[in-house]
């Protein structure tokens, strides 16, 4: 069964094929960014995986879209394309949640996760932690009250002016650099939910440069020791917190495995930090390839193929939902 997956919530123009939810035939991803880059465009962006996929599409078997959430004019984009195609080509048209997508990447990679798993799912708009008690069912347990994590690196990086988006380049910045210099603490939430919050480490680096007088770096090439310390211990506080969360929802919880998805979980300590806690928790812990942390289509071309198998259909009145709830 061949699917091709189209996704456009935010940033990335995506589009990818799929092999029985599992093989991946081509997973092309265009920044929005990068206005030079070969596919740029929804319409290149599809010739260019349905080329590299070898597949024409008479030969497809369905085609599956994200509807949401994101930002509205994005996802349209991709949906008006996904929903011409399943209507010149008489396809069956399958919508996707964009977090469905981000849990079902590691699946992409991996044989055999256990269920029930624990997803903790951390990108630019979404820092949340789901039970998957069987494949396709989403139960959300606990989300960031206010700022995403993804989001937290993207604004203490822009105000260090190290540009957009932020946590590929702090965690670059980060490596060697001192993580103990300044201490941060992150608040823990009271009422005992298993919920994030990171507004207050971002005001807190917000005074620490206000307090140390600390410029935005004009030369990305020389960056200053105090600012790569500086967002080296803003990374380890943010990791710290995202790493305590999961591991005691996993203490409540009793998940088989672990997931840990979304743009976030690209980041290098992030990863390394999450694998250590859950070998503590004699849990696997299954982390896509960074390839498939970040947005992408063939993540949402393995969620499509569970809703398929599922029934889940859209006629051609299917709407882009800005905040559409998985749980
Ligand atoms: O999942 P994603 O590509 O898009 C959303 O659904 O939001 O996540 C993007 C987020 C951005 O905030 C970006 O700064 C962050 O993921 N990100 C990282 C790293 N790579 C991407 N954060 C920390 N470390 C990284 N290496
Ligand atoms: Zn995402």
């Amino acid at each position: 069964m061949r699917l091709l997956a189209i996704e456009t919530s935010c940033d990335e123009t995506a589009a990818a094929v799929v092999e029985d939810g599992r093989r991946i035939l081509s997973n092309v991803v265009s920044t929005q960014a990068a206005i030079h880059a070969p596919y740029g465009g929804i319409v290149p962006v599809i010739r260019g995986a349905m080329a590299e996929a070898q597949v024409e599409f008479p030969e497809l078997d369905a085609v599956a879209v994200t509807q949401g959430p994101g930002l509205v004019g994005s996802l349209l984009v991709g949906l008006q394309a996904a929903k011409a195609i399943a209507w010149v080509h008489g396809k069956p048209l399958v919508p996707v949640h964009h977090l469905a997508g981000h849990i079902q990447a590691p699946f992409l990679a991996h044989d055999h996760i256990a269920l029930p798993a624990l997803a903790l799912v951390v990108s630019g708009g979404h820092t949340s932690l789901f039970e998957v008690p069987e494949e396709g069912t989403y139960r959300l347990l606990g989300r960031t009250r206010d700022d995403a994590a993804g989001e937290a690196f993207d604004k203490v990086a822009k105000l260090l002016g190290l540009g957009y988006p932020g946590g590929p380049v702090i965690d670059r910045l980060s490596e060697g650099a001192n993580a103990e210099a300044v201490e941060f603490t992150i608040a823990r939430i009271k009422d005992g939910r298993p919920d994030f919050s990171f507004s207050g480490i971002k005001t807190a680096v917000l005074y620490h440069v206000r307090r140390e007088g600390i410029a935005p770096v004009a030369d990305p090439s020389r960056v200053p020791d105090e600012v790569r310390d500086l967002v080296a211990s803003f990374q380890r506080a943010v990791v710290s917190a995202l790493v305590r969360g999961l591991v005691r929802a996993a203490e409540v919880n009793r998940p088989k495995s672990l997931v840990l998805t979304g743009g976030v979980a690209a980041n290098t300590l992030l990863r390394r930090e999450a694998t250590r806690a859950a070998a503590s928790l004699g849990l696997p812990i299954f982390i896509p390839p960074l390839e498939l942390t970040t947005d992408n289509a063939a993540m949402i071309a393995a969620a499509g193929y569970v809703g398929f198998r599922k029934g889940r259909r859209a006629g051609p009145g299917l709407n882009a939902e800005p905040s559409l709830a998985l749980a």
